[in-house]
């Protein structure tokens, strides 16, 4: 039986370890808090257990998937693993450490990979003798849930490493995409304008965030509107990867923070968790107060939908992912109603073109420059072929 380390039984090594075991892996979930790794197991159980009730798995598969899971609190646990995934607090110091620490116990074949959402792989890889044996294979919140990771080489991965890790994640079930070790790799990056140009929409008085939601839902098809969506993420996280996003990218204006979100977080305005973010929850809950104006709805999605178009657009210039990829990411990591460059295409990318071009003429801030990607294919008369 193939074994995997999981380090850190928080909201994401849980859900890493429930995958690999109803996979059939043996799991040995690490936690520095014993008092972490009791609550994992305890909810894997309620998890798997309502699964049992809906039917989903039988008492013998529950019986069988929960004995396959080991809490420990040593890395000499993990020398008999195939692949560690590390899932602990986001913070390259500690990380590195971790990586140092559990290379001296484990096989010189075992890959170790990071599930960090903001850190570059490379300089986890760095902490270790063998840095051709790391590489980031990141989950989506929940990992039980969401169908998407991607897996990322980093410089000095090896690709017999990459191509492991990723045929032993697809047989848990995921699809997986190639993303290049670059800041927020694919969705955490791609995803940025969906908040980004709806901050900014709201911050300029064009619109309110129920008003923004509502287009975004009703008009465009997303499941969530951005402003439901970040209460529900958390403004403390939302806004802590959009400023790691726009640090990493050295301040480029497309990635800029928002006052008004970071007015939220100073106030500990959190969102659905601290009962008050954009919208109040509980019992102070306000009525919706939604502008249904054509004309308004119309600029508002065309906004945010050619803000993300431009970013899908420039992160195939960059060689990110495969277009295929940037397209498979965004339909089934954040479960968008349709890929982006799909979306291009139906939309025209001149037509795409001339919107950009429009907001870069108005505000004349290099936040809405036009990818070259976009421009050249609307001079070429072409589409992305997917
Ligand atoms: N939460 C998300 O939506 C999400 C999504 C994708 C990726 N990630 C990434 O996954 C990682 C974990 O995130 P999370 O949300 O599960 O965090 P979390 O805070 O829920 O869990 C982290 C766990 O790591 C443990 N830990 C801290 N230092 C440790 C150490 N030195 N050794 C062992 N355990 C240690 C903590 O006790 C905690 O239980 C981060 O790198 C994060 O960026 C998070």
């Amino acid at each position: 039986m193939s074994v995997v380390g999981v380090i850190g039984a928080g909201a994401m090594g849980r859900g890493i370890a429930q995958v690999a075991a109803t996979a059939g892996w043996e799991v040995q979930l690490f936690d520095i808090d014993d008092k972490v790794t009791e609550e994992a197991m305890a909810f894997i159980q309620k998890m798997l257990n309502r699964s049992v009730e809906k039917g989903r798995i039988t008492d013998q598969d529950y019986r069988a998937i929960t004995s396959r899971i080991y809490t420990t609190n040593s890395y000499e646990a993990f020398a008999e693993c195939d692949m560690v995934i590390e899932a602990i607090v986001e913070n390259l110091e500690i990380k590195q450490q971790v990586f140092k620490a559990v290379e001296k116990v484990v096989t010189g074949e075992c890959i170790l990979a990071t599930n960090t959402s903001s850190l570059s792989v490379a300089s986890i890889g760095s902490a270790c003798e063998d840095p051709t044996r790391v590489c980031g294979i990141h989950f989506f919140n929940p990992p039980v849930l969401m169908k998407l990771v991607e897996i990322i080489p980093a410089v000095q991965s090896s690709n017999e490493v990459v191509n492991q890790a990723n045929d032993w994640i697809r047989s848990w079930g995921k699809l997986t995409v190639l993303a290049k070790d670059t800041p927020g790799f694919i969705v955490n990056r791609v995803a940025r304008p969906f908040y980004g140009e709806a901050l900014r929409i709201y911050e300029e008085g064009i619109a309110n965030p129920e008003t923004i939601d509502w287009v975004m839902t009703e008009k465009a098809g997303f499941r969530m509107g951005p402003f439901t969506l970040m209460d529900y993420i958390g403004h403390d996280v939302n806004y802590k990867v959009t400023s790691t996003v726009y640090e990493a990218f050295y301040y480029d204006q497309r990635y800029k923070p928002s006052f008004a979100q970071k007015s939220l977080v100073d106030a500990g305005y959190l969102g659905r968790k601290s009962g008050q973010g954009f919208y109040n929850y509980g019992e102070n809950e306000q009525a919706k107060n939604i502008n249904k104006n054509e004309a308004l709805a119309k600029e508002i999605l065309e906004r945010i939908v050619v803000m993300l178009i431009n970013e899908a657009a420039d992160a195939l210039f960059w060689n990110v992912a495969s277009a295929n990829d940037i397209e498979l990411a965004m339909t089934k990591g954040v479960n968008y109603p349709k890929g982006l460059l799909a979306w291009a295409n139906e939309i025209g990318i001149q037509n795409c073109v001339d919107r950009l071009d429009a907001l870069y003429d108005l505000y004349r801030e290099d936040r809405y420059r036009c990818s070259p990607m976009l421009r050249r294919m609307g001079v070429e008369k072409s589409s992305f072929r997917l």
